[in-house]
């Protein structure tokens, strides 16, 4: 059974051209102790459901439709003190850049009593010896507790995020694009911290990404996010080796390493869409090079295939001889 099961789920901004539905009828379904990698590329609206899960969207943001059920409760209807009681307990958030997640002026020693002792209830005592544990779990010298963020490197800030948090022992926790800003050597080490955390805690995590090798290196699972919505999810094998939906296509050709040869790199043309205005039917149909008057139409919805393998695309019974042209580089070129 799932951890977390996200049904139909709305998130609109408010702004002045009108409202932005940057999640728009979105299903995920998160088993625990494993990684789920979220991949799309920008704007597709990951660190907007990331926000939302954990109930920290900016105050133009509102969840406006839908379910989240994590643990037996709906979060979308629970009430704003038990969301604060679950949030760092049942459920953390690592934001896209690791120095939200810090205070410039603070020691690390301080923000990590912080977590434990106010959210927490943790003594100082226990805190003392609960930081110096979560720091080196996380591969940081107990010592370096006494330093300021900007005394650590992009990949220590990083893992510092990771041990806040932990901090609180939670079943789920959302990472968004932890390694992005960092060069592929840290990437690895810090992408082989959250994977030795998941096994030894038994944790769920939700691997925020836009890059598929990230997703290949890391994750058990993978949903593939496009405009606001999932457009193709199972396990990381048979969605990498076996992609059913055209974009996953693209993406797996867009980034180097994904089957760790010396592909091409093939971009896909063009940017998704505002999701001030989506266009109607499928939402990658613009870019799709196997559109056809169909798609244009009506919106494909997310179907289980074989094998706990999902795709939303009129398509995907085509999906075999659609994977040997997607492998062209000429198929991409001008869709
Ligand atoms: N505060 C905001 N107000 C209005 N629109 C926003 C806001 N934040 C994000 N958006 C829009 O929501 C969409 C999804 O953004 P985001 O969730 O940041 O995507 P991703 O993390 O996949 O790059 C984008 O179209 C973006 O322009
Ligand atoms: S539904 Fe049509 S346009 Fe959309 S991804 Fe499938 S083939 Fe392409
Ligand atoms: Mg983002």
């Amino acid at each position: 059974m799932s951890l977390l099961s996200v049904r139909d789920l709305q998130v609109t901004y408010a702004s002045r051209a009108g409202p932005v539905r940057a999640v728009d009828g979105m299903d995920l379904d998160v088993p625990a102790a494993s990684i789920t990698g979220l991949v799309g590329e920008s704007g597709c609206g990951k660190s907007t459901l990331g926000r939302a899960l954990m109930g920290v969207l900016p105050e133009s943001g509102r969840i406006t439709g839908g379910q989240v059920m994590f643990e037996g409760q709906d979060l979308v209807r629970l009430s704003a003190s038990a969301q604060r009681a679950m949030r760092w307990r049942r459920m953390s958030f690592i934001p896209q850049t690791a120095m939200n997640a810090l205070d410039p002026v603070q020691r690390l020693r301080t923000q990590m009593f912080e977590v434990l002792q106010e959210r927490g209830g943790v003594s100082r005592r226990d805190a003392q010896q609960r930081s110096a544990a979560l720091f080196t779990m996380v591969g940081l010298d107990p010592q370096r507790l006494a330093d300021y963020p900007h005394q650590f490197s992009g990949g220590m800030r990083q893992r510092a995020s990771i041990a806040l948090a932990l901090a609180l022992s939670p079943s789920l926790v959302i990472a968004d694009e932890p390694v992005t800003a960092l060069d592929v050597i840290v990437q690895r080490q810090v992408l082989d911290v959250l994977r030795d955390l998941q096994a030894r805690l038994n944790l769920a995590m939700i691997l925020v990404t836009h890059d598929m090798a990230v997703v290949a290196y890391a994750c058990d699972r993978v949903a593939v996010m496009y405009a606001g919505r999932i457009v193709e999810s199972g396990p990381v094998a048979a969605v990498l080796e076996r992609p059913l939906h055209p974009y996953t296509m693209g993406l797996t050709h867009a980034f180097p390493d994904v089957h760790g040869g010396e592909d091409v790199l093939v971009p896909i043309e063009g940017a998704p869409p505002s999701l001030l205005n989506p266009p109607p039917g499928c939402r990658f149909a613009p870019r799709c090079p196997f559109a056809e008057p169909a798609c244009h139409a009506s919106s494909p919805p997310l179907r289980s295939g074989a094998s706990d393998h999902q795709v939303a695309c009129w398509r995907a019974g085509d999906a075999d001889v659609l994977r040997q042209l997607a492998a062209k580089p000429a198929t991409w070129a001008g869709a």
